[in-house]
């Protein structure tokens, strides 16, 4: 097996709030393999943002980050600015939430494609433009020649989104960051995102590492998840077994939360409380104070993160599934709160 094109080992981001120093990251770690698609997945204030930003060097100032981020065996964490910037845009690119970030509203769409493509590839304008043609219709741009010369408010948002792909993947990166790339979009624009990422990914033979809150994206094109809560990795694996039988009580109580895994005509039901904030954030388990399964010491201890086989790591002592017994499991298994079998890949 080719080793990992990414792998973060015990990422933590400290930053300063109104009540001293918090963890917003504490001592993250998964990989993301050649050619893979990773899923990190949690609700609002988990940590997937900043630890998307501090893979990428863009932490805001006064954030302190620990461990190691290894990207093709060169630890990012503490490399200089200089050689973080030219990593960024040519090895690793980022896709953010918004697309109307993502591209400069005032610059033409060729200005766009083909000044980063110069800057870092140093191509000659023709061959910038004739490139920048290429990625246009990579992203399923119709008329990418002519699309060079619009702007982005004459594209409807899907095809913006589509656009920001193409200039994040102008410098053929290794590695794509996809924060949110389809949250602002409507059902049927954002399933043809993931499945353009899907598709160019294996045709260009990158990672990606996409960001979200909804499960439902992420079933339909990652190839593993990392489920994160209150700034920790809660329960990790490939996406068919993760959702087939998710493990975590929060991982359960997210995919009871989804649209499609409760029958026509029955409620669905969010998670009962609200995330913890930085300030907020409980003792010992993180979730317990939001957790049906809580015992005395999911209080008090932290819950070790640990295999539990067929490449899943958990961190949660009480583990529903076990506790259930093996009937009550493989039932579990086969009906709620597991995705319908349409969602599943
Ligand atoms: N610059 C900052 N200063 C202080 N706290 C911050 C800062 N940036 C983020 N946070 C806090 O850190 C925690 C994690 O933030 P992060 O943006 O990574 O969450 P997220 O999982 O991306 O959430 P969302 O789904 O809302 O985008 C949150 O509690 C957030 O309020
Ligand atoms: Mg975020």
């Amino acid at each position: 097996m080719s080793p990992d094109l990414l792998a973060i080992e015990e990422l933590t981001v400290r930053l300063r709030t109104r009540r001293g120093i918090r963890r917003a990251v504490d001592g993250v770690s998964f990989a993301v393999g050649s050619g893979e698609i990773v899923g990190l997945a949690g609700e609002s204030g988990s940590g997937k943002t900043l630890t998307a930003l501090a893979l990428l060097g863009l932490l805001p100032g006064g954030a302190r980050v620990s461990g190691r981020v290894m990207f093709e065996g060169r630890d990012l964490v503490g490399l200089d600015r200089r050689r973080l910037r030219e990593l960024r845009g040519r090895e690793i690119a980022l896709v953010s939430q918004d697309p109307m970030t993502a591209l400069h509203p005032l610059l033409r769409i060729d200005v766009q494609l083909t000044e980063h493509v110069r800057a870092h590839l140093g191509l000659s304008k023709a061959e910038a433009e004739a490139r920048a043609v290429e990625l246009l219709a990579a992203v399923r741009i119709p008329g990418p020649a002519a699309a060079l010369g619009a702007y982005p408010h004459q594209f409807s948002g899907g095809m913006r989104q589509r656009i920001a792909i193409a200039v994040a993947l102008a410098c053929a990166p290794k590695l794509l960051v996809a924060d949110e790339p389809t949250t602002a979009l409507d059902v049927t624009v954002q399933a043809g995102i993931l499945r353009l990422l899907d598709n160019l990914r294996h045709e260009h033979g990158f990672s990606v590492l996409i960001i979200t809150h909804d499960l439902g994206v992420l079933s339909a094109v990652a190839d593993r998840l990392v489920v994160l809560y209150g700034g920790r990795v809660v329960e990790s694996g490939t996406t068919g077994e993760v959702l087939a039988s998710p493990r975590h009580p929060y991982t359960r109580g997210l995919m009871r939360a989804l649209p499609g895994a409760v029958g026509a005509g029955q409620a669905m039901t969010p998670i009962a409380g609200s995330p913890p904030t930085l300030d907020s954030m409980p003792g010992g388990c993180h979730f317990h104070p939001r957790c049906d399964w809580a015992v005395e010491s999911c209080f008090t201890v932290v819950p070790a993160r640990r295999e539990i086989g067929g490449g899943r790591t958990l961190a949660c002592d009480v583990d529903p599934l076990r506790r259930e017994g093996p009937e009550t499991a493989a039932a579990d298994r086969d009906g709620e709160p597991g995705l319908e079998p349409e969602l599943q890949r």
